[in-house]
């Protein structure tokens, strides 16, 4: 039978726009942002990322949903029934395959790290105080010096997002995220107020806004560029895999935009309550993926109530990775039930335990395998770093590109347009973006990040020579 004749949909437009952003609004947001935004030089990365999100990310997010939904299916049968509908190559499959792989990747070091939140809700529970800077770097230090705590966290965190995806998408998550993702919202806020009150606001607007040309380095912007991947959960099947499930009435375009405009809200909200709070305390931005966990419980024990609002946010954090990782987890086994006809629960389990033993690893990288590192130009990373550059700044641009290829140029503008019912001068601008500026847009980025360096300034000047001319025109 057609699996698409028995697919559930979403019980209201509203319940899809929620899991969407349940699966984009997660750690990338609150845990990522900040910390990237600290080591990447501040503003710049900021800037970069928000160009990013509009001109990549947005048109990318629509035509990932258009995808899912025309297809019917998990990605990889997705792309492969779009392919025969638009009687193009069987081998977009792959495209599909790229994602599902790269999201199992994802999932292994997310899943560590969603685990350190535990950690933290943990000692939060047990009235974790901490009063000095100092003492906050040790702490987290020493929980990444603890196979066993790692190794512990991860497993229970597994055990949570496979339970929910061994009993269907449909129905588990959609009741849970509209309680906590407006939950998280709201804390979000009055963090960012309690960073104002007490913090140094104004040192964190400047470091995340005051724009330096000079700061901008391929780095930065591959990054960047990586960065509104990761968040808004683009190129890796997992907002195929809920497009999917969408029903026809939905408008896409409107769906995109509410999904793209709350992960960044979060990113903004977490990163101004994160700096105010780190500059406050005399710590650096440039703490690296600890920075959240050391200034966090340090400003919830100088708070009134610090200890409340601590396991409220861990809390609520720790919810917001659970519904990112279970769409991470949910097209692998998608794929397994509707193609391969295996049980639900197994294929959740033992797809959970393949990603569970290669978290495992990650778990050691930072102890007992720490001296095990890939060394290139200024990269030197842990299985830790090694597997989020792999996934965020290259796997996930590149299905992107793959994927503005394909619905640009190979889907054809009738069923595109079919799809996306936008006013025909709205249509025609961002199918264009997606044609043109998107594809150019991730080449560009790649050329220059492996452009070696001495050439870097001399591409520049010829860049920027059009904006000079214009510039002395007037
Ligand atoms: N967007 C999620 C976050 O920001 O935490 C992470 C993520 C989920 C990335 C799903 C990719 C994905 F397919």
């Amino acid at each position: 039978m057609n699996s698409s004749a028995i697919r559930s949909t979403w019980s209201s437009r509203w319940a899809f726009i929620l899991v969407t952003i349940g699966s984009s609004v997660g750690l990338g947001n609150i845990w990522k942002f900040p910390y990237m935004a600290g080591s990447q030089g501040g503003s710049a990365f900021v800037l970069l990322y928000f160009l990013c999100v509009l001109l990549i990310g947005l048109p990318l997010l629509m035509a990932e949903i258009l995808i899912g939904r025309r297809g019917k299916g998990n990605p990889v049968s997705a792309m492969l029934n779009t392919a025969e509908e638009t009687r193009s190559s069987p081998l977009w499959g792959l495209l599909g395959w790229a994602g599902v792989l790269g999201a199992l990747l994802i999932l292994s070091f997310y899943s560590v790290v969603a685990g350190w939140i535990m950690d933290y809700l943990y000692q939060a529970l047990m009235g974790m105080r901490v009063d000095s800077a100092t003492e906050a770097q040790a702490r987290f230090a020493a929980l990444l010096a603890s196979p066993w705590r790692l190794g512990l966290w991860h497993t229970l965190f597994m055990v949570l997002v496979i339970g929910v995806i061994a009993r269907g998408v449909v129905g588990g998550i959609e009741f849970a995220n509209r309680i906590m993702m407006p939950g998280l919202f709201l804390i979000l806020v009055a963090l960012t107020l309690w960073g104002a009150v007490a913090g140094d606001i104004s040192a964190a607007w400047h470091f995340l806004f005051d724009f330096r040309l000079e700061d901008i380095t391929p780095s930065v912007v591959l990054a960047a560029m990586g960065h509104a991947f990761f968040s808004l959960s683009l190129g890796m099947g997992a907002i195929m895999a809920y497009g999917s499930y969408l029903d026809h009435e939905s408008n896409i375009a409107s769906t995109s935009a509410w999904v793209a405009a709350a992960g960044t809200l979060v990113g903004i909200l977490a990163g101004l309550a994160i700096f105010s709070l780190t500059f406050q305390h005399g710590l650096q931005p440039t703490e690296g993926a600890g920075l959240i966990l050391m200034t966090l419980p340090l400003a919830f024990s100088h708070m009134p109530g610090g200890n409340f609002f601590a396991i409220l946010f861990f809390l609520l954090v720790l919810f917001a990775a659970w519904t990112s990782a279970i769409s991470l987890l949910e097209p692998f086994v998608a794929w397994l039930t509707e193609r391969l006809g295996i049980h639900r629960p197994a294929a959740a389990w033992g797809t959970g335990g393949a990603v569970w033993l290669l978290g495992i690893g990650v778990c050691l990288s930072f102890n007992v395998w720490a001296e095990y590192r890939l060394s290139w130009r200024s990269l030197d990373l842990n299985l830790f770093d090694g597997l989020d550059f792999l996934t965020s700044r290259l796997m996930m641009p590149l299905s992107g590109l793959a994927i503005a290829i394909y619905v640009g140029w190979v889907m054809g503008r009738g069923i595109v347009a079919e799809e996306i019912r936008l006013p025909p001068r709205l249509f025609a601008l961002w199918f264009n973006i997606l044609r043109y500026v998107v594809p150019v847009g991730i080449i560009c980025v790649f050329c220059w990040y492996a452009l070696p360096p001495e050439f870097r300034p001399g591409v520049i000047r010829i860049l920027l020579r059009p904006f000079d001319v214009l510039l002395h025109l007037f």
